[in-house]
Order: C-alpha cells, then structure tokens, then sequence
C-alpha cells in the first residue's frame, strides 16, 4: 500500500468549490474536524476526472485517515477500488456504493414532489427543466420526483423539455435559449446555481421573472436571497450534511466493523418570490 502513517486527516472531495452548496458543507467538515483533532484536506475536481483520480491518490499517499466524496464524476466502483484497496474507510454523498457504505443524503425525491405541488398549485402545466448533462443519484432522485408529480397530476414533461447541461450558472445561462423554446409558464432549475444562470439568460432575453416566466431552483444558498426577485428553492441542509459526515467518517475512521450508516437528513420548501401564481 502507498500509505506512510496517520496524519490525522480526512480528504474531501467536492465538485465544485465555487458553489455556496459546497462551501457551507466544507465549513461543516471543518468544525467537526477541527473540534476532534483532524485536518481537511480539501480538494475541488471541477468536474475533472483527471484531476479527481490525481487527488485520490495523492490523498492516499498523504496518508488520509477517511475520505469524504461529494463528487460527481469517477464511477463509484472506481473509488471503492482505489481506496478498499489501501483500507482506507469513506464515505459517499449525492450517490449509491458499491457495496454496503456509509452514505449521507437529502431526500431528494421528495424535494422533486413539493416543488412540482407548489408549481401544479400555482396553476403550471406547461413546465421545462434544466439538469446536469451526468446526474449523480440525488439529481437523478430529485428529477424522478418532479417528474413522477407533474405526471401523476396529468400533465407530463416530455423529453425534449428536460434540457442538459452544466451544474453551474454558466450551465444555466448556455440552458435558457432552449429552456425557453416552446415557452414554459415555469423551469424547474436542478440547483440554484443553474437557476442563477437563466436569471441572467432570461433578462437578456428581455423577460421577466415571474411575471413571464417562473423560476424554482435548489439548495437555498445565501444568493437566493440577494436575486431579484428572490428566488423559490428548496433548502438543503448544506452545513449539517457537512458535520454529519465528518461525525460519520471519523467514527468509522475509529471503528472499521461498525454497522453501516446510511442517514437522510430533512429538506423544506423556501417559498420566496419567483413563482407566479396563475390561479
Ligand atoms: O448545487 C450542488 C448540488 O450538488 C446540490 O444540489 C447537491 O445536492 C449536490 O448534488
């Protein structure tokens, strides 16, 4: 094995560093961490996977004690094998090990339900969504959610209104011209960042929210509340994920044969004002 010796430290791998989500759940680890004598080594893969399997081994080799991996991009089988082999314990968020694993999520399907009920509420049909062009589960989960709600309530989003892209403003931005095509009533933006980017998308496109076009997003970060108008999404609790897995890894980190944790942490709507009611 590459490994030298415990430097009391927890390597944790994120998507993105330049999404709020993401930093409130840093700060998460870190406090814990900290609080217990260990060290984050925090990496960003920025969707890379180059650069997420580099960090993984240099990890390893800088004798990580657990791994925390909030990412999007390796197969899960990939990591299982990289770090079973070298006997190091970590834990997955946003997706399923491989085999049995401790995991943390954020009852995903049911966040997909409300904001699809808050929207059939409201009186919206005609709807578009802007996702990630490679989902993790919990997108795939929240989607399913929105999704099985719209179809239940007799109005089915087809296919083509389920536009990919990236889980970025950026992503959100490039997304509007399509999103807009066949002139939904409201976009469903799979997290908040997307629904950032189609802010921006939509007002150059000379529209406005909500009066001509409704939006909802995901995560409830701090920016939410700074966009006009504020905008409607449903709130992930990014800082307890955070301290949540840094308590999991390190308990593992002490005791490798506990029984596995899978733990679900609670979500809520955030009803701001970027719905427009067509009641
Ligand atoms: O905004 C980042 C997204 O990535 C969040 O919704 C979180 O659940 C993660 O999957």
């Amino acid at each position: 094995s590459l490994i030298r010796r415990s430097g009391r430290t927890i390597g944790v791998l994120v998507p993105n560093i330049n999404n709020p989500f993401f930093s409130h759940f840093l700060r998460g680890i870190e406090s814990v961490a900290m609080d217990n004598g260990y060290i984050p080594l925090i990496f960003g893969s920025n969707n890379n996977q180059k650069l997420e399997s580099y960090y993984l081994f240099e990890s390893i080799r800088r004798a990580a004690d657990g791994m925390i991996i909030a990412s999007a991009i390796s197969d899960v089988s990939y990591i299982d094998n990289i770090l079973n082999q070298n006997g190091i314990p970590y834990l997955l968020t946003d997706q399923a090990p491989v085999v049995a694993g401790d995991t943390i999520d954020a009852n995903n399907y049911q966040g997909g339900q409300l904001l699809a009920a808050y929207l059939i509420k409201k009186g919206h049909q005609r709807v578009a969504v802007v996702t990630d062009r490679q989902p993790t589960l919990n997108l795939k989960q929240r989607l399913a959610g929105f999704l099985d709600t719209f179809k239940q309530h007799g109005f089915p989003i087809s296919a083509a209104h389920v536009i990919e892209t990236e889980l970025t403003k950026l992503g959100g931005y490039h997304a509007t011209e399509q999103a807009l095509v066949d002139k939904p009533t409201a976009i469903f933006a799979l997290n908040d960042e997307i629904a950032i980017g189609l802010y921006r998308g939509i007002h150059e496109a000379g529209l406005e929210i909500p009066k001509d076009v409704s939006i909802v997003g995901y995560d409830d970060i701090d920016l939410t509340e700074y966009i006009v108008p504020n905008l409607t999404t449903v709130h992930q609790p990014s800082f307890e994920m955070g301290t949540t897995a840094a308590k999991l890894i390190l308990a593992r980190i002490q005791d490798k044969d506990r029984a596995i944790q899978n733990v679900s942490l609670p979500i809520n709507l955030v009803e701001r004002e970027s719905v427009r009611d067509l009641n």
